[in-house]
């Protein structure tokens, strides 16, 4: 009797000293890690910190990496201040040469800037020698005005670097004015990064296009799935498309500029501009969510409780910018089988500057274990 009295009061104790937060499933970890059922605590996949893993474990950023062009001037600005503005892009290495990294990004022409996005922006290709995170330089103009927001992913089925955008060939005025347009996503191919071809419209009135291949080992379908606005997935056969729209998550309305991707488990996986201080009339500092299925096809859960990243950047000299704007998520990941995070990619803008950029921060000990294997560190 005396043992089970001991028994049940250390069973009390233990009800008693259990978080009442802790978790019960791998939904409670972000489905960025695993719920320990013993300890009902989250065990966080590398790239992932906080109770629930819903956080990227931000590494502090070297000053001038990336891509930040904003002091540049050229005999052919319409004016000057914000250089050549680059907004957000993916980073590819190379396919035979490991240490060439590519960055493929938005570029706004004539110094025309963020603001004069439409009909500014072009597509460029920018190469870095030092590494993953850069700093970049500029390299080649893939696509003139009006070309925006590309996002280039390489597809195993196809042997092939798929980039998607929007936009059309116009002839731009000779002034930083703004138009509009009507957004139509297309796509380009390529074998080596450098020669693309022709652009084909798939989707019109669409915006922020997020491929990502069905291709498994087990499975090397073509199969392709493209998010855009709204978190929206369409689907198609191969990625000359048709595209069908499969997938119109709800409670997402606060959110654009998608990046999807499937993780080593399987799982599912939106990386998205969170607009919600938009209804204070700011631009931050809550600007990074995650949103997170079992399948593509959802049910999807949109976390709106706490963040992935915000606006405030910590860099290696110890200093640290909140940025006025950081948008365009795009996540890097290793090449070990693991898909860890490494780098998150952004377009930013400071306070008070016409000029943007595009910054690359490391995530996790993974990105500086991955320059050191490739010889940089
Ligand atoms: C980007 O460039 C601007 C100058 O145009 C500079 O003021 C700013 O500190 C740079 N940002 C980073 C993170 O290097
Ligand atoms: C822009 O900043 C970079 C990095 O500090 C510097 O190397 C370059 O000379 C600057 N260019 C101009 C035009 O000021
Ligand atoms: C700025 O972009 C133009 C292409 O529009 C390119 O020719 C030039 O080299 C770039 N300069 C810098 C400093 O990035
Ligand atoms: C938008 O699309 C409609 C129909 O396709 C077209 O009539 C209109 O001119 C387009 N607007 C612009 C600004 O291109
Ligand atoms: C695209 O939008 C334009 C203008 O709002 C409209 O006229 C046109 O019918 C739309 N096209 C499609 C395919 O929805
Ligand atoms: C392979 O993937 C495609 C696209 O998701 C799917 O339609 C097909 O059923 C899959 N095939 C097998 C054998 O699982
Ligand atoms: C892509 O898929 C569509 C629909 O199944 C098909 O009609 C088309 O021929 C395919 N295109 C290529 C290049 O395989
Ligand atoms: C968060 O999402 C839930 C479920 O969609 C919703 O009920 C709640 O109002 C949202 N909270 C905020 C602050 O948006
Ligand atoms: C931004 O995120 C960092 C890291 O989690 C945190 O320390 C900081 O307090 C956050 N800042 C704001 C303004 O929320
Ligand atoms: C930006 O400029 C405004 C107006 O001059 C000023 O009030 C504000 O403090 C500035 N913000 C930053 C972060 O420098």
């Amino acid at each position: 009797m005396q043992r089970l009295a001991v028994f049940l009061s250390l069973a009390s104790l233990a009800i008693v000293i259990t978080p009442s937060r802790g978790c019960s499933t791998d939904e409670d970890c972000s489905l960025n890690g695993i719920c320990s059922q013993a300890k009902r605590e989250c065990i966080c996949h590398a790239g992932w910190r906080a109770e629930d893993c819903s956080e990227l474990n931000l590494y502090p950023a070297a000053r001038w990496s990336g891509y930040n062009h904003t002091n540049a001037t050229g005999p052919d600005f319409y004016k000057e201040g914000a250089g050549n503005s680059s907004w957000g892009g993916h980073i590819i290495q190379d396919p035979s040469d490991e240490k060439l990294f590519h960055l493929v990004t938005s570029q706004m022409a004539h110094g025309c800037g963020l603001a004069g996005w439409r009909p500014f922006s072009t597509i460029i290709r920018a190469e870095s020698r030092t590494g993953p995170t850069g700093p970049y330089t500029f390299a080649q103009t893939l696509f003139g005005t009006f070309h925006h927001n590309p996002t280039t992913i390489y597809s195993p089925a196809d042997g092939k670097y798929l980039l998607y955008c929007i936009g059309r060939d116009i002839v731009t005025p000779d002034t930083c004015q703004s138009q509009k347009f009507n957004n139509t996503i297309s796509v380009s191919s390529s074998a080596d990064l450098k020669h693309w071809e022709p652009l084909e419209a798939q989707l019109e009135n669409v915006t922020n296009p997020a491929p990502w291949t069905l291709w498994s080992m087990q499975n090397q379908t073509r199969a392709m799935l493209l998010a855009v606005e709204k978190n929206n997935i369409y689907m198609a056969q191969n990625f000359s498309g048709p595209y069908d729209l499969a997938v119109e998550p709800q409670n997402t309305d606060r959110s654009e500029d998608p990046f999807l991707w499937q993780d080593k488990r399987g799982n599912w996986h939106f990386l998205v501009h969170y607009l919600i201080d938009i209804d204070l009339g700011l631009k931050g500092p809550r600007v990074g969510a995650h949103a997170y299925a079992r399948h593509w096809q959802g049910p999807w859960t949109f976390n709106n409780k706490t963040l992935a990243y915000n606006t405030t950047v910590e860099f290696t000299d110890g200093t640290s910018t909140v940025y006025y704007r950081r948008e365009r998520p795009k996540l890097y990941f290793s090449d070990d089988g693991d898909m860890t995070p490494i780098y998150l990619i952004n377009g930013v803008q400071e306070f008070n500057r016409s000029g943007s950029y595009t910054l690359i921060q490391p995530i996790g000990p993974g990105a500086r274990e991955y320059e050191t294997k490739l010889g940089f560190v």
